[in-house]
Order: structure tokens, then sequence, then C-alpha cells
């Protein structure tokens, strides 16, 4: 298995003229799309749309006015000014997707990044998503589904890279590197891995210095989610796109962790 990185968001637009024979995609939004999709299933949700535009959203609900609206603008929940419809129901924020709020729900989430990262991959033929906390169990389900390549999605801010997700990225190819065979990983994959390796012991003081880290501690009541997206393994749900683009959870057995690192 050849693992690759996508490290920028301005690396996503060639994606659209890639070939994906044989190819699985992982998209990191650790601050805070994936995390909260990861929260949200493992709560129970039914499934998390991800649509790029706040407009798409709103068509979905308005076909299928059983569906929350989830997402956020500059970190902080859409409201009816900025939607041009109804204020959406959440925020971006994993702590907000509780049991008592999704279970059985669908969610459609429009973020400033995740939700485009998910769009610019859409055509792979498996698209997971991963963060911190379901981070072993994606790297299980990778084994347990051996594939050519694998393509990790860093979604990032928006041109700009994310510190997080390129560390969790690098977190991954070190899990995979050391239990499934992996050739040598691309370069991308290698400054990721690296990176990981250099802070993986003091991972929230690393990450508290970047960008969407100090955005979020600068807000009181978001400030929260920093330390929860970096918990490890809290939530391990494995979160694939169905065919109709639908983020769900996928069955599974429970496993031994992987040997942790
Ligand atoms: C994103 O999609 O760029 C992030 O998730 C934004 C956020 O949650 O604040």
């Amino acid at each position: 298995m050849k693992i690759e990185v996508i490290l920028t968001p301005p690396e996503l637009p060639a994606l659209a003229r890639r070939d994906w024979r044989g190819a699985t995609c992982v998209v990191f939004d650790i601050l805070r799309a994936t995390s909260t999709f990861i929260v949200a299933l493992h709560n129970g949700a039914d499934a998390v749309i991800p649509v790029a535009e706040m407009a798409g959203a709103l068509e979905i609900r308005k076909a299928q006015p059983g569906v929350l609206l989830g997402g956020e603008r500059d970190g902080v929940k859409i409201t009816a000014a900025q939607s041009g419809g109804p204020a959406f129901d959440l925020g971006n924020s994993p702590r907000e997707y509780t049991p008592q709020c999704v279970k059985t729900k669908t969610i459609v989430s429009s973020t400033t990044n995740g939700t485009r990262a998910f769009r610019a991959c859409a055509a792979a033929p498996a698209v997971l998503a991963a963060s911190f906390l379901n981070l072993d169990a994606t790297a299980r389900h990778i084994q347990d589904h051996p594939v050519e390549n694998l393509l990790l999605i860093c979604a990032g801010t928006r041109q700009e890279p994310a510190l997080e997700d390129i560390l969790a990225a690098g977190a991954l190819c070190e899990l995979l590197s050391m239990n499934s065979a992996v050739e040598l990983p691309s370069d991308a994959a290698q400054i990721a891995m690296h990176s990981y390796a250099q802070v993986k012991t003091r991972l929230l003081t690393a990450i508290c210095n970047s960008s969407n880290a100090r955005r979020l501690l600068a807000i009181p009541e978001l400030a929260d989610d920093v330390p929860f997206c970096l918990q490890r393994d809290t939530h391990p749900v494995v979160a694939a796109l169905d065919p109709a683009g639908r983020l769900r959870a996928i069955p599974r057995l429970p496993r031994p962790p992987f040997q942790k690192f």
C-alpha cells in the first residue's frame, strides 16, 4: 500500500483529474469537522451529509424537513442572515452533538473547509472520515481492507494548511507503517510522519499554537473544543461516505486496539 498526503487546500482541485482506481481517501479536519462528524455518528446519528455550500444544505432540508442543519462560518453557528434561510440548528462544536440531540437524526453540515474536502474526493471508491477520536478504529479498518493507494487529505483552513490535520495524518501513517505492508510513503506523507513524531508526546501544546486552535481558544464557549478534539480513540467508530454522499458508521466487531506507539 502506498500512502500519499494532501497537505494543503490548493492541492484539492487537481483531485478532479485523478485516477481513483484502487484508492481509499481519508479526510482529516481535526478542528473540528471530522471530529464533530465522528462524535455525531458515535452518539447515534443515522448519517452526516457534508455539503460545501449553505444553499445546498437548505435545499436538502426543504426536501427532508426532519434533518438537522449543522455547521459554521468563522467557527460559529450559521445565522439566518448568513444562510438566507433559517438559522442552522447546530454549530460545529462536537460537544453539541449529544445522543439526546442527534440519535437517529440525519445532519446536513456545511463548514469552511471540512465539507469541501469531502466533496473534492467524493469520486473515490472509498472515503473515510478520521480524527484523533477514532484513529485506531480507522487504522484497523484500513488494515482489514487493504488497498493499493491510500490518500490522506488534510482539509486545512481556507487556503492554508492546518497543523492539526497534518499531525493527525502523520499519526495514521505511523500506525499503518508499524502494522501493515506499506511501501515507502510519499515525501508529503513523510513530512506528516516526521512532524507527528516530533510532537506526539506534547500534542496539545503543539496544536494550541495552530491558527485554528488559537481562533477557537479565543472564543470562550468554543475553547474546550480544542482539548476535546485531541482525545485519542474515545469514539471508536469507522465512518465512510456511502454512494449517496452520506457519512455513516460502518458496523464493526470490537477489536483489540492497535499496538500503541
Ligand atoms: C472547517 O471545516 O474548516 C472547520 O471545521 C472549521 C471549524 O469547525 O471551526
